[in-house]
């Protein structure tokens, strides 16, 4: 109570907007893009299928679909001048520090495709986003580990070109692994669309400012970066690879014991969910898709994969998560994944937002198509001092 207003703290988080993209059910765990299941597009489509629902509201047909495909892998190459946009940053720097700035500058060489109110300019702009940020973010990869930048290679698919330009090098040719090539597909299916989550109420927010294109998927970027958001996967990691540290399953029950201690600060990472309070439809995805690239690598017995299932195991055995209803969410299993397929830990969110890229543009383009649309202005609650003049205070 502050005297003027009764303060309702989830006021600005729970602001609602109308879509016809992507539906959740937090209850029962479920997730369509465009009506469809998320465990029917993960194992029945590709990723640019997904792009082209996404984006049109309809799976393409074969035309469509060769049409589309071939169109985005003829924009994969970045302007050459890139390059030293790169140089400017420490070899240190976080990949999303680097990606931020480079998807920004991409509206500095692509001035066809700026006009956010152009619905052509946003058509061109969304493949050259789309095809574009794996390049982007292998570069921001390679940048920090001094090896030269792989080109793309347009005969190979959408998944395969990001895996040759992380891991290939121009000394010997990439031979693309078809159960990696598959399950990097369908990590970026499961991340390429999830309503209104916090990323996409700011692409929405700064595109309704009528900025161009590049700028409001590079502000998506920035906020998925946070750990309570994308940043999640990353630190999911570090704190498997913490309690493996300090001793692996035995030490689980500890750790447990400080995530319930409020005072602590400490949560599990990729558990609970603003939204669902059943279980994440892409967590099972993800396990599965977990259990397929470990096995293709011999590495079943992987301790953090274990330590992971062990924690998943007691968490959902334990009153404190289930009065709760934390389950694990996305980002649960799939930093373990992108780490058995040699993803480093700090390219984990980059390799989400090059995923969520499609379904931001997509969130965008409804918005913006809205003839009704407005530029974003969130009101608030004043609480500050009530009118007084400075002669008083003297
Ligand atoms: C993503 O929005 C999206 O759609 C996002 C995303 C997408 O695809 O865009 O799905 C991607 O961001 C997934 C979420 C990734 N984040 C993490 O895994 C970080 C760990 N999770 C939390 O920080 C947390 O669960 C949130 C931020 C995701 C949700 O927080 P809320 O809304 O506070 O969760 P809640 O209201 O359900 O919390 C209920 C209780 C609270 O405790 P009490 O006040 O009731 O005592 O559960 C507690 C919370 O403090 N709680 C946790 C917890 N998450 C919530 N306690 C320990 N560990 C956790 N992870």
């Amino acid at each position: 109570q502050t005297g003027m207003f009764t303060y309702d703290p989830g006021f600005l988080s729970t602001a609602a907007c109308q879509s016809a993209i992507t539906y959740i059910d937090g209850d029962k765990g479920e997730l369509l893009y465009r009506g469809y299941p998320i465990e029917q597009l993960a194992t029945q489509c590709d990723y640019l299928d997904t792009c082209y629902l996404l984006l049109n509201g309809e799976l393409p047909d074969a035309a469509q679909r060769g049409d589309f495909h071939k169109l985005v892998l003829h924009h994969t190459m970045v302007a050459e001048q890139m390059q030293f946009f790169l140089r400017g940053f420490r070899r240190d720097a976080h990949p999303m520090a680097i990606l931020t700035g480079l998807v920004g500058a991409l509206s500095a060489f692509y001035h066809d495709s700026t006009d956010i109110n152009n619905p052509r300019h946003r058509e061109i702009a969304a493949i050259r986003m789309i095809a574009k940020l794996p390049t982007l973010v292998a570069m921001a990869y390679k940048y920090g580990v001094g090896q030269p930048y792989m080109y793309p290679r347009n005969e190979l698919s959408y998944a395969g070109n990001f895996l040759r330009m992380m891991f290939g090098t121009p000394c010997e040719d990439y031979v693309v692994n078809p159960v990696l090539e598959r399950a990097l597909d369908r990590i970026f299916i499961l991340h390429a669309d999830h309503e209104q989550n916090a990323s996409t109420s700011t692409v929405r927010l700064c595109g309704s400012s009528g900025t161009n294109p590049f700028a409001a998927i590079a502000a998506g970027v920035a906020c998925l970066w946070g750990p309570a958001h994308g940043g999640a996967n990353e630190a999911c990691l570090n704190m498997l690879e913490d309690i493996q540290a300090q001793g692996g399953i035995s030490k689980v029950g500890e750790y447990m014991e400080k995530v319930k201690d409020k005072n602590s600060g400490v949560k599990l990472m990729g558990f609970g969910h603003r939204v669902y309070k059943n279980y994440d439809p892409r967590a099972k995805l993800m396990q599965e898709t977990c259990n397929e690239v470990l096995a293709e690598l011999g590495l079943e017995n992987d301790p953090l994969f274990k330590l992971a299932k062990e924690v998943e195991r007691i968490a959902l055995e334990d009153d404190y998560f289930v009065s709760r209803k934390l389950y694990p969410n996305v980002d649960f299993y799939s930093g373990i994944v992108q780490r058995a397929i040699g993803i480093p830990v700090n390219l984990f969110t980059g390799v989400f937002a090059l995923a969520r890229t499609v379904g931001w543009i997509a969130q965008l383009n409804e918005m913006i198509s809205d003839p009704e649309y407005k530029i974003g202005r969130p009101r608030q609650l004043y609480t500050g001092s009530v009118r007084r003049d400075i002669g008083a205070a003297k």
